[in-house]
């Protein structure tokens, strides 16, 4: 046996760490049900074209580096254009995670239109629909470049070889975990095919310039399946998020060597594609009727942008032993915190009542920021009272029913007033701020519209 015996070891898909049995638990990074078994190739076996570019590289000075700073690629889609920092940089190596069907495979065809139609080559390969299949999806999006080429395949050696003859300025690989390395044992989608496939098209894209778009499956809980360190070895990653029953899409940046990760794009998945939106916040609103109890809006920050949305609440008298509790596009727990808060400190009782809370639109709040619109949104079910149609409250709610600051709130007040609101719940914490926002935009007039609070109670006494 000697040199030719098969070895097991196990690798921990978070970190990276090896071991020579398995565990329940990573013994360096602490992660649960991690370590995933790995065969080690008896003999090395030479990986044909992947190796091709590790050639070694001789330090060079920093200062005899050439870089032409204008060398970005833009793609004319400003949802794209603006989160990867203004155009893709040649040789990068751009991450797409993202549930399935959300709009990956879509979103990419578009931006190989974008480019294809600039007269820069295309290689989208996939391993996961035929030609025919691409094609239909291509036509709906009335996509049709002579200089966009589809592969379907799943062999990284073939795919670069294939690449180099067609030397395009984009290579797609949809998706990175129907790829795999013939010089790799593990099976398709395991960590080890998706690392070394990986890093076959860093270095590919890193030598030949290319730029390279990996699109990734995310896992239930919607992290990028696959190993940790993946996210590390690219340069951008992008999540495209979104509620598949509704149409809104967010590209939110994790992760970008080139630029900022507080910009997001903002899209609506339509019949021929996925269409940038400009105005966000008229859309999420755009079906919001006259005051309806239980209705408030609230300023949410997506990425740098103030985006106005809806909450809706609804409680019914329950017939359950343990009452219902529903959160739609906000945090489940936020929810439950907010009912204990308005249960104790200010006598509201949800407890015998089934409970709803919804953001209109398919947008998924994830700050306190929006704590008070929600608070508000279940006080005025509850009291079958409807708030002001024009009417924002904005501010985080802690257990003891305080109200506490929110950062941004120039651009959040911003955005209402460009959409018709001028009745403000804002907390005493922002009061400097606020009164400055509005003396340094000229809008003396609207500070009687505003009410400054310190706790919840004092927001039901102004509306309820
Ligand atoms: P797809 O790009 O295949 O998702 P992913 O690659 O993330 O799995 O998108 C699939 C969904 O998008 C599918 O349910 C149909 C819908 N869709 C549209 O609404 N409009 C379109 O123009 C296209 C191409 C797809
Ligand atoms: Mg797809």
């Amino acid at each position: 046996m000697g040199a030719n015996k098969i070895r097991t070891k196990y690798v921990c898909s978070n970190c990276g760490a090896e071991t020579l049995k398995w565990m329940g638990r990573c013994p360096q990074c602490g992660e649960w049900n991690t370590l995933e078994e790995q065969v080690e190739a008896p003999v090395p076996k030479r990986i044909a074209v992947s190796e091709d570019y590790l050639t070694p590289s001789r330090p060079q000075k920093l200062s005899s580096i050439q870089y032409n700073g204008n060398e970005r690629i833009l793609l004319k889609m400003t949802e794209i254009d603006r989160p990867l920092g203004g155009g893709i940089v040649p040789g990068s190596v751009i991450l797409w995670g993202g549930e399935p069907g959300i709009g990956k495979s879509t979103l990419i065809l578009q931006i190989c239109h974008a480019l294809a139609s600039q007269g820069q080559g295309v290689l989208y390969c996939s391993g996961e629909e035929s030609e025919i299949q691409i094609k239909l999806r291509a036509e709906r999006l009335h996509v049709n470049d002579d200089n966009c080429f589809i592969y379907a395949g799943s062999n990284i050696e073939s795919i670069l070889k294939e690449a180099e003859t067609i030397k395009p300025s984009m290579l797609v690989i949809d998706s990175i975990q129907t790829m795999y390395l013939s010089g790799v044992e593990s099976p398709m989608g395991s960590p080890a095919q998706i690392r070394d496939c990986t890093s076959a098209l860093v270095r590919f894209a890193k030598k030949m310039n290319v730029s390279v778009m990996i699109i990734g499956h995310v896992t239930k809980e919607g992290n990028l399946a696959g190993p940790r360190i993946l996210e590390h070895m690219v340069d951008v990653v992008f999540y495209l998020e979104g509620d598949r029953s509704y149409q809104f899409r967010v590209l939110r940046t994790v992760k970008n060597r080139f630029g900022s990760t507080s910009e997001s794009g903002l899209f609506i998945m339509e019949g021929n594609g996925l269409r940038g939106i400009e105005d966000p916040s008229g859309y999420l609103l755009r079906n919001r009727t006259a005051s309806t109890p239980g209705s408030t809006v609230a300023a949410c920050m997506e990425g740098l942008r103030p985006v106005l949305v809806e909450i809706q609440a609804l409680s019914v008298h329950s017939v359950l032993a343990i009452p219902r509790r529903i959160a739609a596009g906000c945090d489940y727990n936020r929810m439950i915190i907010l009912l204990a808060v308005l249960e104790k400190r200010n006598h509201i009782h949800f407890s015998t009542d089934d409970v709803y809370l919804n953001v209109a639109g398919g947008f998924k709040i994830r700050e306190t920021a929006a704590d008070l619109a929600m608070a508000v949104s279940l006080i005025s079910v509850k009291k079958d009272t409807p708030i002001p149609k024009d009417l924002m409250a904005l501010g985080e709610i802690g257990l003891t029913g305080e109200i506490m600051a929110v950062s941004k709130i120039g651009p959040r007040l911003k955005e209402a007033m460009k959409m018709g609101f001028n009745h403000f719940i804002l907390p005493d914490a922002n009061r400097k701020e606020v009164l400055d926002f509005f003396q340094s935009n000229n809008w003396g007039n609207i500070e009687n519209s505003i009410r400054f609070v310190k706790k919840l109670q004092d927001v039901i006494d102004i509306l309820f």
